[in-house]
């Protein structure tokens, strides 16, 4: 079973956190999306088995310090701070952090948060960006009730738990299309690439994703992998 399984040379554990369409959801059983069809097509190259290890988004960096995962691939943000704990490749692709409200909401922009009952994927840029204290630009830890899925902090907005989310723009749109009664505020809160994270002290397989990766975005397979799941 994925449980059993460890990282090794021969296997690339991808651990993610599958409720984040279009990067990477549930179809049936099978975890689907851009960054498991990009995983896959890595470890094609490199001639690795491939496995997804769906886990809570702010267990992706243990899993990979620990060597239970291989990389991290969940739409993960660059940041100077994860920087600190894992190595990134280069970016794939790039997310916006965009607020949804209900459709008859007060909320007109960023500046009506203030107050306001936001909800956000626990560990999330989302997360540390609004749970940040007021003078760093966040609207301070009280403000922020955190779920461990995207689409559990939607369902909350849905039963009125919370006056907004903060996530990713293509999960937002996701999220919108599959739920009635909501909708994406115009004003965008922080843009961001995404990369793969892989472990600091493992810097041969960093190299080998890194250089799939570049061939994969250079002849376009990445390219068409996105286009099949957005439709801009
Ligand atoms: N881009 C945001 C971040 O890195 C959210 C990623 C959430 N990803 C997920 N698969 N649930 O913090």
């Amino acid at each position: 079973s994925e449980e059993s399984t460890t990282a090794d040379d021969n296997t690339l554990i991808m651990a993610t956190n599958a409720f984040f369409e279009p990067y990477e959801y549930y179809e049936g059983d099978e975890v689907v999306g851009i960054d498991a069809e990009v995983g896959k097509a890595i470890a094609d190259k490199l001639g690795m088995e491939f496995k997804i290890s769906d886990i809570d988004f702010d267990s992706i960096i243990p899993a990979i310090q620990s060597g239970k995962a291989s990389m991290g691939m969940a739409g993960m943000t660059v940041t100077p701070e994860r920087e600190e704990n894992v190595s990134f490749t280069r970016s794939y692709a790039t997310g916006i952090q965009v607020v949804i409200v209900p459709e008859d909401s007060t909320i007109a922009s960023i500046d009506d948060l203030e107050g306001k009952k936001i909800g956000v994927q626990q560990g999330t840029t989302g997360d540390i960006y609004c749970s940040d204290s007021p003078e760093k630009g966040g609207y301070g830890e009280d403000a922020v009730t955190r779920y461990n899925k995207g689409s559990d902090a939607v369902m909350a907005l849905l039963s009125g738990k919370v006056d907004c989310v903060v996530i990713d723009n293509e999960p937002a749109k996701a999220f919108v299309a599959a739920n009635e009664g909501l909708k994406i505020l115009d004003t965008e809160y922080a843009n961001e690439d995404y990369a793969i994270a892989i472990a600091k002290d493992n810097t041969e397989l960093l190299e080998k994703v890194d250089k799939a990766l570049a061939e994969l975005i250079e002849d376009g397979t990445v390219q068409k992998i996105v286009d099949k799941y957005i439709t801009s």
